[in-house]
C-alpha cells in the first residue's frame, strides 16, 4: 500500500510543480504511426495555473508551409469533414498519405505565470513503396566510375532500397572496408544508389532493386544487364598505328604530286566544277525539291 501512496503522493506533486509552473501540457509527444484509412488521434491534455480557460489551436506544417486545422474554438473548413475534437485531442478519420506532416497545438492561458505551451506531433501514414524504376547503364569501360540508382516515391515512411546482382542480394560495406574485402562497391541503402569506383569487368551481370520500409516490401524493377568491357590497349595502338601511316601515306603522295605539278592541274579542274553549280538546277533537282516542299 505505501508504495502505491507515495506513487499517488508524488502525481499530485507534480501535478502541483505544474500548476506553479502555469501552462503546461502533459501529454507526450511521440511521433504517430497510422495506417492509410484509418484514425489518427493526437493528445494535448494540459494544466492551468491560475487561468479558468486556455486558447488552443492546432496547426499542421509540412516543410515551410503552416496552415490551422483548429482555430477559434472550431475545425477549419478543410477538415471539417473528417476531423473532430475529443476534449483537447484532435481526432483525424480516414487519413490519406497527404496527411503525413507534423501537427502542433498551442496552448495559451493569458492569466498564468507562464502563458504558452506547445507539443508537436509527427504524424507519418503508413504506406508501402511502390514497384521502384532502375538504372543500370547497358555498358561502360572498366576502370571508369559507374553508379546504379534505384528510387521509388510512394513508400512512407521512406523506402530502403536493396541491390541484386545474379539473383544474390549485394551485402553493405563500409567505403573503408571495401579496398580490404576486395569488393569494388559502395550501397548507399536510403539513396537507392549502388556504385563501382572503379567498375572492374567481374562487375558485368544481371542487376535489378527493390524497395522496402516497415509497411511492406515492393515488387522488383526489372532486370537490366550492364556489360563491362577491358579498355583494349592492342586495339588502340594498332589504331594509332593505322591511322598515322595513312596520314603519312597522304602526305608523301601530296609531295609527290606537287612536285610533278599534278596539282595546278587539278586546280582547274575543280574551278570547272565551280563554274558548273553556278548554273540552274537541273530540272530532275529541281523536281526533287519541289515534291519536297509539298
Ligand atoms: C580482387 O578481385 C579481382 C577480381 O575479382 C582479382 O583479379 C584480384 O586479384 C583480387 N585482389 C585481391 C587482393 O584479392
Ligand atoms: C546516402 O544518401 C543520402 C541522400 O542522398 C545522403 O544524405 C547520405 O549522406 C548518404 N549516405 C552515405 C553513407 O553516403
Amino acid at each position: 500500500m505505501a508504495p502505491l501512496v507515495a506513487f499517488l503522493l508524488s502525481l499530485n506533486l507534480l501535478e502541483l510543480i505544474h500548476r506553479a509552473s502555469g501552462v503546461t501540457i502533459i501529454s507526450s509527444d511521440k511521433d504517430v504511426e497510422v495506417n492509410e484509412f484509418d484514425t489518427a488521434t493526437l493528445p494535448c491534455d494540459y494544466v492551468l495555473e491560475r487561468a479558468r480557460d486556455a486558447r488552443l489551436e492546432w496547426k499542421r506544417i509540412a516543410g515551410e508551409h503552416i496552415s490551422f486545422v483548429y482555430f477559434d474554438g472550431r475545425i477549419v473548413e478543410n477538415y471539417r469533414e473528417r476531423a473532430t475534437m475529443q476534449g483537447q485531442s484532435i481526432v483525424l478519420q480516414r487519413v490519406t498519405r497527404a496527411d503525413t506532416a507534423t501537427y502542433r497545438c498551442e496552448v495559451t492561458a493569458k492569466q498564468d505565470s507562464k502563458i504558452f505551451a506547445e507539443i508537436s506531433f509527427k504524424l507519418v501514414v503508413l504506406v508501402p513503396p511502390a514497384t521502384p524504376t532502375c538504372k543500370v547503364p547497358s555498358s561502360a569501360m572498366s576502370g571508369s566510375t559507374v553508379e546504379l540508382v534505384c528510387k521509388e516515391s510512394e513508400g512512407s515512411p521512406p523506402s530502403v532500397y536493396t541491390w541484386y546482382k545474379d539473383n544474390v542480394v549485394l551485402m553493405d560495406v563500409s567505403a573503408k572496408d571495401s579496398t580490404a574485402n576486395n569488393v569494388s562497391y559502395t550501397l548507399n541503402r536510403s539513396a537507392g544508389t549502388l556504385r563501382f569506383n572503379p567498375v572492374r569487368k567481374s562487375n558485368s551481370g544481371t542487376y535489378y532493386c527493390e524497395a522496402h520500409n516497415k509497411v511492406g516490401r515492393s515488387e522488383r524493377c526489372s532486370l537490366k544487364f550492364m556489360q563491362i568491357s577491358d579498355l583494349d590497349v592492342t586495339a588502340i595502338v594498332i589504331a594509332v598505328v593505322t591511322i598515322t601511316l595513312v596520314l603519312l601515306l597522304c602526305g608523301l603522295g601530296l609531295c609527290y604530286a606537287c612536285r610533278r605539278g599534278y596539282l595546278g592541274k587539278r586546280r582547274s579542274a575543280k574551278s570547272n566544277a565551280a563554274t558548273r553549280t553556278n548554273t540552274p538546277p537541273a530540272a530532275e533537282d529541281f523536281k526533287h525539291t519541289k515534291s519536297f516542299v509539298i
